[in-house]
């Protein structure tokens, strides 16, 4: 049976380290759980073995020889399969040929046999579906389920799902994991990307925590402390340097009280003027509704959001696709927000855009936020950071009263994440009441006045007093008394 081990495994995208000397050692027969934040490096990881990233440097042992991996087939012959999230595959084809699609020969199958094959297949894993339905129109467990199954057709050993319950209903999610059981009942091995808990502890033997790239521990779960699990995902350093804006905080200025939509089950919050309330939690707990609401494109089923001030502005949480339209001019995407609203003097005049006057606007906009790029340029062929630079720059042009600011530094190097974080300080210490919701540990602690862990919908205040990684990695993984 395969036996695998990953030894200090580099790799750099740009200026991002996403993995910086990560161990996994994988032993036969387990269901192997692989922990940690958002970014932390756990798809980077697997992916290279599963020869979708090429590591910097490393080195990969398969039943203890070493070997380069360098594409799924080649993986997939060392017995080694992949399962993304969204399983899918050919979405046009039809079950069957999905099943068939890269082995030799049986695509040229007629159809019947193939037909027949599949069903065969699919019966062997307890999935009931019809082999001429195109994957594209399958519910998404079902897609997932034969992802699966294809993966075991095609003789992988070792099975990795990463994060396949984020997609899933609870009842979804149990009969996953009774089939990972299964499969570690017939001899097979399974790498497990989740953030859940319960998942972990439920079904498999051992679990490794990843923490900005670099392996902290491996251990059995049994007898696991739930509490020393957090803390090796969070760390337990002391809060970053670098003084969370001080000052006086004014009347409220934002107020929600019993949000729900989607995954948020009642949420409340108050920010006042001159603060920065932050909003810590891992993906998938209710970011994404939370933002929909505050963006005005998805609506309450209960609650109500008061802005006592405004204007509010938002950083949308996703640049390239909710953030800019990728195809206009920076400069247009500047002023997106205004025209939107009829557009007012000087920049417009009867509702027309004045050329000129932007161009002058916009130059003086770029200087002050730093954005290097050309203001006719097509947002597109913005860098990522000069991207944010103008998200940043469109949001407080408008000089809000509120500012709503979903993941506003994710993927940017040092130099624009210390840019951006100093801008949202500053927009905070001249009155403007920010919001913050952000994945990044060090950037909730190192801006929150007050903080509070999103998980599962709700939202947990960090007391005061208690505002160390150690506690809000406990609330982000649930241990809330
Ligand atoms: N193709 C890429 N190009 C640039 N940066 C990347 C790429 N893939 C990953 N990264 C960056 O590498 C870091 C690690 O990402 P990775 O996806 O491995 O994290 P993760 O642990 O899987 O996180 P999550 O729990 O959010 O899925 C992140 O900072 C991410 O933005
Ligand atoms: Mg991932």
């Amino acid at each position: 049976m395969l036996r695998v081990e990953l030894r200090d495994v580099g790799k750099r995208f740009g200026s991002t380290l996403a993995l910086d000397g990560a161990d996994l050692e994988i032993e036969a027969g387990e269901i192997h759980a692989l922990l940690g934040e958002n970014g932390a490096g756990k798809t980077t990881l697997v992916r290279t073995l599963y020869g979708l990233v090429r590591p910097d440097r490393g080195e990969i042992r398969l039943d203890g020889r070493e070997t380069r991996i360098d594409s799924p087939a080649h993986a997939l012959s060392q017995g080694i399969g992949l399962v993304h999230q969204h399983a899918v595959l050919a979405p046009a084809l039809t079950v069957a040929e999905n099943l068939a699609l890269g082995e030799k020969d049986s695509l040229w199958l007629p159809p019947a046999r193939l037909a027949q094959r599949a069903r065969t297949l699919l019966e062997a894993y307890d999935l009931a579906l019809d082999p001429e339905t195109p994957a594209g129109e399958l519910p998404v467990a079902h897609q997932q389920r034969l992802g699966i199954v294809r993966a075991l057709a095609r003789g992988a050993r070792l099975l990795i799902l990463d994060e396949p319950t984020a997609v899933l209903a609870p009842s979804e999610v149990d009969s996953l994991l009774e089939l990972l059981v299964r499969l570690r009942g017939e001899g097979r091995t399974v790498v497990f990307i989740s953030h859940k808990l319960e998942e972990v502890t439920a079904v498999c033997d051992r679990v490794t925590v990843l923490r900005k790239g670099r392996t902290v521990a491996t251990r059995p779960v049994a007898g696991l402390d739930p509490r020393e699990l957090g803390r090796w995902m969070v760390g337990v350093d002391p809060p970053p340097p670098g003084e969370p804006p001080g000052g006086e905080v004014g009347s409220v200025a934002l107020r929600a009280v019993g949000l729900q939509a989607g995954l948020l089950r009642g949420v409340d919050l108050t920010v006042g003027e001159g603060e920065i309330f932050a909003v810590a939690g891992i993906d998938g707990n209710g970011q994404a509704p939370l933002e929909e609401v505050f963006a005005g494109i998805r609506s309450l089923e209960a609650g109500k959001i008061e802005v006592l001030r405004s204007p509010l502005a938002l950083i949308p949480g996703d640049r390239q696709r909710t953030g800019l339209v990728l195809g206009l001019a920076a400069e247009e995407n500047l002023i997106l927000v205004e025209a939107a609203r009829g557009g007012s003097e000087p920049l417009f005049r009867w509702g027309l855009l004045r050329r000129s006057r932007l161009r002058e606007s916009v130059r003086e906009t770029f200087s002050r936020f730093d954005v290097q790029g050309e203001p006719a340029q097509p947002a597109a062929t913005l860098s990522g950071g000069n991207q944010q630079r103008l998200l940043l720059a469109r949001a407080l042009r408008e000089r809000p009263a509120v500012l709503v600011a979903i993941n506003p530094t994710r993927g940017l190097d040092l130099a624009a994440t210390g840019f951006i974080r100093e801008e949202l300080r500053r927009a905070a210490r001249s009155g403007t009441a920010v919001l913050l919701v952000s994945t990044d540990l060090d950037e909730v602690l190192e801006l929150g006045n007050r903080i509070a862990v999103l998980f599962r919908g709700r939202l947990y205040p960090v007391e005061a007093g208690r505002r160390t990684r150690e506690r809000i990695g406990e609330l982000m993984l649930g241990q809330v008394g």
